[in-house]
């Protein structure tokens, strides 16, 4: 019986090769299957990162690594126990999948965002073959629904998901101030707060649309001067745009006022800790890039520790995104549309076609978020 197989891009790390793959076709294998025919997938800093091979591993036995781990795709076929899902429904997959310890009390809750034992597994990332192929199978617990509404967009949800929970991390530590309100009818729960985003990436800008719907005061704070099409990408829905090549962070926060909230999307540690300095007064600051390696850089270490200390400042990581991220991520790209459909049609740099993956993940950065399409 000959095997079939379709189209793949993916990295052979010990050869340091990215290529096109022949990879086989899946099927359904367990009752809880869902087979799952691809229509895009996103090229983020992740993947680019991979393809210069200092991240990223191959399943175990294989010596490629099928890359792509923010997608949608179209239901073809259904395990026979599976429920949620039907042949052409869309749905989007989450990434990370938990590890096997049985005292893992988080991969256990199906928390595997918080995996003690660092033996998850990530598609497209770590150990498990991504999306970008034409066909995937996944279990229907890690797959959720979108509506049709959003199928133009809805390659965004998973780069959504780190701020939906990155922000559901803020208002944890923010349980510490017993006066905190829920959000009122008509304001949201950042109402009367003052935000900061670090970088105007997708993650970013996404971020600075959630943001910006919960009430908060936002600022993108990013290296490039204005004019430039990301400050007018983001100011065309209500959110201010400072360059931090003419406005220093001292600066940037005596025009903000107290900043009650910084959500780090740039993934560089000198802006980062900058800003971590100017943080205002019980003020939280959520990191969520990763530096790729770099020489050790000086920082203010006693002002910083002064300033969590007296202020009650909180500094909080936070890497991949659990089952109700997904779900928040699906509600607020709906959100998102209808308050800024022109503004969120413009995250989607380009789709490209399958032949573009090359330059998209080894040439110069452009635009904001680039899609691959299998259609
Ligand atoms: C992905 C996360 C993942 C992280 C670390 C990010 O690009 O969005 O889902 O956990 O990389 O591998």
């Amino acid at each position: 019986m000959s095997i079939k197989t379709m189209r793949a891009v993916g990295v052979v790390p010990h050869r340091k090769e990215l290529k096109l793959l022949e990879h086989p076709r899946p099927a359904l294998a367990a009752p809880q299957d869902v087979l799952v025919r691809t229509l895009d997938v996103g090229i983020c800093g992740t993947d680019r990162e991979i393809c210069t091979f200092v991240y990223g591993a191959p399943p175990k036995g294989h010596e490629y690594l099928v890359l792509g781990h923010e997608a949608i795709g179209e239901v073809i076929e259904v395990g026979a126990s599976v429920k949620k899902f039907k042949a052409g429904d869309l749905v989007v997959p989450s990434v990370r999948r938990p590890c096997a310890d049985p005292d893992c009390p988080a991969c256990r809750a199906d928390r595997q965002d918080f995996c003690f034992t660092w033996k998850f597994t990530e598609r497209g990332i770590n150990q498990v073959h991504g999306y970008m192929t034409e066909y995937f199978v996944e279990e229907e617990k890690h797959l959720y629904l979108v509506p049709p509404a959003l199928r133009d967009c809805a390659v965004l949800v998973e780069p959504l998901t780190i701020c939906e929970k990155g922000l559901a991390q803020a208002w944890q530590v923010q349980k510490r101030l017993p006066w905190e309100l829920p959000a009122q009818p008509g304001k949201g729960r950042g109402h009367g707060r003052n935000a900061v985003v670090l970088g105007a990436g997708p993650v970013g800008i996404l971020g600075a649309m959630k943001l910006k719907a919960e009430g908060f005061h936002t600022v993108v704070y990013s290296r490039s001067k204005k004019p430039n099409a990301k400050a007018a990408l983001v100011e065309s829905f209500g959110v201010e745009y400072i360059s931090s090549e003419e406005v220093t962070p001292a600066q940037l926060a005596e025009k903000v006022g107290n900043i009650d909230l910084v959500y780090e999307a740039v993934g560089l540690a000198r802006i980062t800790f900058d800003v971590l300095e100017h943080l205002g007064i019980n003020g939280v600051f959520i990191m969520t890039g990763i530096p790729g390696p770099h020489a050790p850089l000086p920082v203010n270490a006693a002002q910083l520790m002064r300033n969590i200390v007296l202020k009650n400042q909180a500094v909080v990581g936070t890497v991949n995104a659990d089952p109700q991220a997904f779900r928040d991520a699906i509600h607020d790209l709906g959100v998102f549309k209808q308050r800024w459909p022109a503004a969120l049609a413009k995250v989607i740099t380009a789709r490209h076609r399958l032949d573009a993956h090359r330059e998209l993940l080894t040439g110069k950065a452009t635009g904001i978020k680039n899609v691959i399409a299998f259609e």
